[in-house]
């Protein structure tokens, strides 16, 4: 007698179609299964609050029961108040269920018993964030139509180095999933390998849970034990098939690395579907959240986090990093430019090693230059701060030009003060500008000027020493140190200005 029954499902990514299968979900409830230490990352950190372009582990299998309105069971354990806080900072509601001590996925199932009130219960790795609402439908449609007490995905892989998952064995028509650590025969010839995906009758489940045992290498309750034990018993067993990719598991930061490869290839694919261009594709970065308008260009090294909003024809060069920024249309960010929480309007142009942050507007037209540094602030229509000034705490109008090397002076050490600066103003170069202050419209402020007080609309201010000229004195200084001793010749360059003051060819009066 066939004691279980092998459907072989291809699930492709390419090929999705929408959700044609006219599955009926609403009677399974799913279980995530996410206390586990995560030793083999070699860190304190629990792996499932890793991101993977932006998004903690967690949350993908999380996120997909959601869409799939599954009500979930997440068991939590080591460092549960982070992950907690990972799913509820999402406005996500799951049960929440403690597994005290990390005695194995077998255990960690167990201790959600008390939740199970659906006629399917659907378990989860925590670490599979490729998993589709494909995936899981083919599964459930297989469950039924089968009318099996449990079912689980299966993947080819035949990676050598993936040593860790548990392979699938069939053998006198019994199968079970042997974990690699209690595999006595070649692993390398076994590529079919259990996903970490499983469904099962909840009246299964509840009757021989507590059959588990720890008679294993790892002494530990493996969820994995109830597909021989359900084979032995002559129940049926159906097994759908996935790609690899679709279902790997994330045990290691290598396994990581290459999950953030695979994701990011799959976002900036999508992109260029969208008719962005990438200079250099394989060297971008992307988070999940990011989206960038039809005709933008996209250059190397350039990083993209959080919830960026690129407008249609905007230019990001190279290097440069944008988090939480958002770019109306037509806008240019030069290269190696720093942007966090900025909101740029069309057609302006930042950089190149510009830096914009917390809280910034840039008004459209505007041009923000290389080594300017705008912090909380708001600059309206084109106004042009094009070289080395810092900008804090203002609020700076139109067709303002503040010149190279202005300076707001907004921190007394205490607190952070505004500086207003009103249309049409020119601030001159190398201005320090003490906060609190206002610069009236139309007003000019003198290079070289710290402004201590406002200075009304159409007002000069001119706020610096003046200058003495003294005829002919260079002329005799150089003069006078030809005559010195070598030894003093040598230090004539280090003196510069200084030496005027040691020197005093005819008695002149000693110079500022
Ligand atoms: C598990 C499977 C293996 C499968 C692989 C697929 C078992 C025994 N093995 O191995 O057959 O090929 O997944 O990726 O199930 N967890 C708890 N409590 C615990 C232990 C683990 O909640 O006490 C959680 C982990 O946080 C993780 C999940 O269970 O999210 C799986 O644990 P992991 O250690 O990754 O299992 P694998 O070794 O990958
Ligand atoms: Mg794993």
């Amino acid at each position: 007698m066939k004691k279980y029954i092998l459907i072989l499902s291809i699930l492709s990514i390419s090929n999705q179609k929408g959700n044609q299968m006219n599955s009926n979900l609403q009677d399974i409830q799913a279980i995530i299964l996410a206390a586990g230490r995560a030793t083999r990352f070699h860190t304190d950190k629990t792996k499932l609050a890793y991101p993977i372009c932006g998004q903690a582990m967690v949350l993908f299998p999380v996120k997909l029961l959601q869409q799939l309105h599954i009500p979930t069971i997440v068991v939590v354990g080591y460092q549960q108040e982070l992950i907690k806080n990972i799913i509820s900072n999402e406005n996500i509601t799951v049960d929440f269920v403690t597994q005290e001590k990390q005695e194995g996925t077998g255990h960690a199932v167990a201790c959600s018993k008390h939740l199970w009130d659906r006629d399917y219960i659907l378990i989860m790795n925590g670490d599979v964030p490729f998993v589709s609402q494909e995936t899981i439908t083919t599964l459930y449609n297989n469950h039924v139509q089968n009318n099996a007490v449990m079912s689980f995905i299966t993947s080819s892989n035949p990676d050598e180095t993936a040593k860790a998952y548990g392979r699938v064995i069939t053998t006198d028509g019994n199968i079970s999933i042997i974990e690699a650590k209690d595999f006595k025969g070649n692993i390398n010839e076994h590529n079919c390998v259990n996903a970490g995906i499983y469904l099962i009758n909840k009246n299964f489940l509840q009757d021989y849970i507590a059959t588990l045992n720890t008679n294993n290498a790892s002494k530990e309750f493996y969820i994995t034990d109830l597909v021989k034990i359900a084979s032995e018993h002559n129940l049926p067993v159906t097994t759908t098939d996935a790609p690899f990719n679709t279902v790997r598991g994330i045990n290691t930061f290598q396994e990581l690395a290459v999950a953030e490869h695979i994701k990011l290839t799959a976002l900036i694919n999508y992109w260029m579907s969208q008719g962005v261009r990438f200079s250099f594709p394989q060297n971008v970065y992307l988070d999940l959240d990011v989206t960038i308008g039809q005709g933008s260009y996209v250059g190397n090294g350039v990083h993209l986090s959080g919830k960026t909003i690129i407008g249609q024809n905007c230019i990001i060069k190279e290097f440069s990093s944008l988090n939480n920024a958002i770019l109306e249309d037509n806008v240019t960010i030069h290269s190696h430019t720093v942007i966090d929480n900025t909101y740029v309007k069309e057609n302006a142009e930042v950089g190149p090693f510009a830096r914009l942050r917390s809280n910034v507007t840039i008004g459209q037209e505007c041009v923000i230059g290389n080594f300017v540094e705008v912090k909380s602030s708001t600059i309206d229509t084109a106004t042009k701060a094009k070289h080395l000034s810092y900008i804090g705490n203002a609020t700076i109008g139109s067709q303002v030009n503040v010149g190279a090397g202005t300076i707001t002076c907004n921190y007394d050490g205490v607190n952070k003060h505004q500086t207003i600066i009103k249309d049409h103003a020119f601030i001159g170069s190398n201005n320090s500008l003490i906060a609190p202050i206002t610069i009236g419209n139309n007003a000019f402020t003198a290079a070289g000027s710290t402004i201590t007080s406002d200075v009304p609309d159409d007002a000069l201010a001119i706020a610096r020493s003046h200058q003495t000229t003294k005829y002919d004195y260079a002329k005799k200084l150089k003069h006078q140190t030809t005559l010195l001793p070598d030894q003093n010749k040598n230090r004539l360059d280090e003196f510069s200005f200084v030496g005027a003051r040691i020197i005093h060819p005819d008695n002149q009066e000693d110079e500022q």
